[in-house]
């Protein structure tokens, strides 16, 4: 009998924030104070009035089993949000609610691309693109992002990606490690493209809440002919600080949505109940605690911007949305990956670029998820030890 594994799995790493999470604990096991840059979390607790309607649910024993694709309730009130957000109508019928957006993000890549078709990617991008593109049995195509737009898409090296062996482009406005968005015009290519070469988009807009400067961040979903190619993927992690109680959705063409139910009732069955009416609560209730999170994070993109502007070797462009800087460090001469384990050492947890894949290189990834005062505190070791070196 073989105990090896199967090569879907071959290569297949953790997210880097789980691994120099992982590291910086043990240093500060050993006292060391560090100061968390590293995470994709919001700092700030679920508004108590979502706890609350946990609570109560559970209470009214909202415990068992329930539809797939999540409770009628919570998917008509997804698809009126969404929809209104977006300035589109969608029907409860295209929503499907998942235990956090990871598996709206796995179920449709699988119901939709065979092995050895082609699935184009944003790089430096969230890891799990890659990992579930493979996994899928899937040819990754990572698609580079560039600074010099904003870390927008890069219009010819997308033109030379798509092909007739292309099936998905996954797209992610505001982006996750950059903080760039996707403006108009850039969207209308990629749709453009996407209908000549008969593939669906993905549209991860985990982010889209998280804007500054009274941003609204533009939807593919919106572009003509694109509505039935279309998955727009959002969420309640980082929206309503709830990372930990898994509650995501996608939203996508009728027929679709079914087969994902389907792959959602073998894979995991069902979202929980308690958590969907936690969800109905986020969405109904008010909504003042998201703009004070929101108002906080812009507050502190432009202090770390201006912090890392300040050291030498380091230049920030200002990102539009969620809670990420993704400064160039090439000037200081250290690699990304040097210049992040030196920054631990000196007790700030960052993440090189290249966690994001290989276009990563060069640059950091630092998260806004922590006090004001500790990304003064963490600005100043930086500088500490860029003028060492
Ligand atoms: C771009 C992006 N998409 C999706 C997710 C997954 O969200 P969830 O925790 O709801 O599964 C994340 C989480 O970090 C993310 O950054």
């Amino acid at each position: 009998m073989s105990v090896g594994f199967a090569h879907r799995i071959d290569g297949l790493r953790a997210e880097g924030a789980y691994t120099v999470l992982a590291r910086s604990q043990e240093l500060e096991a050993r006292g060391q104070d560090i100061i968390h840059l590293e995470i994709g979390e919001p700092d700030f607790p679920t508004p108590a009035n979502i706890g609350q309607a946990a609570a109560r649910a559970i209470a009214e024993g909202k415990t068992r089993y329930n539809p797939s694709a999540g409770i009628r309730e919570l998917r008509e009130v997804i698809a009126e949000d969404a929809g209104r957000r977006r300035g589109l109508t969608f029907r409860p019928e295209q929503v499907v609610v998942s235990p956090g957006a990871k598996p709206n993000l796995f179920f449709p890549a699988l119901a939709l691309v065979n092995p050895e078709e082609e699935v184009v990617y944003p790089d430096p991008g969230y890891p799990t693109y890659e990992a579930m593109i493979r996994i899928t049995g899937a040819i990754a195509r990572p698609m580079p992002l560039l600074e010099s737009n904003g870390f927008s898409i890069d219009r010819e090296a997308l033109t030379r990606l798509v092909n007739a062996r292309t099936r998905l482009i996954i797209l992610n406005s505001p982006g996750n490690p950059t903080g760039g968005v996707i403006p108009e015009p850039d969207l209308e290519f990629v749709a453009e493209l996407a209908q000549r070469h008969d593939c669906w988009v993905l549209a991860d807009e985990i982010y889209s809440r998280i804007t500054f400067d009274g941003y609204h961040v533009p939807t593919i979903a919106s572009v003509p002919g694109m509505s039935d190619r279309t998955i727009v993927l959002d969420g309640f992690s980082k929206t309503y600080a709830m990372t930990g109680w898994r509650l995501g959705y996608g939203i996508m063409p009728v027929a679709l949505a079914e087969r994902v139910s389907l792959l959602l009732n073998h894979g995991i069955g069902c979202t929980a109940h308690f958590t969907q009416i936690a969800g109905i609560e986020a969405l109904t209730g008010p909504q003042d605690a998201v703009d004070a999170m929101v108002a906080e994070f812009e507050a502190r993109r432009d202090r770390i911007v201006d912090g890392l502007n300040g050291l030498r070797g380091v230049r920030c462009r200002k990102p539009q949305g969620a809670f990420y800087v993704f400064p160039n460090i090439e000037a200081t001469g250290l690699s990304c990956e040097c210049f992040a384990s030196r920054m631990l050492e000196a007790g700030v947890a960052i993440l090189p670029g290249t966690a994001f894949g290989q276009y990563g290189e060069g640059y950091v990834r630092l998260a806004f998820t922590n006090s004001m005062e500790n990304i003064d505190r963490a600005l100043e070791r930086m500088d500490t030890v860029i003028r060492a070196l």
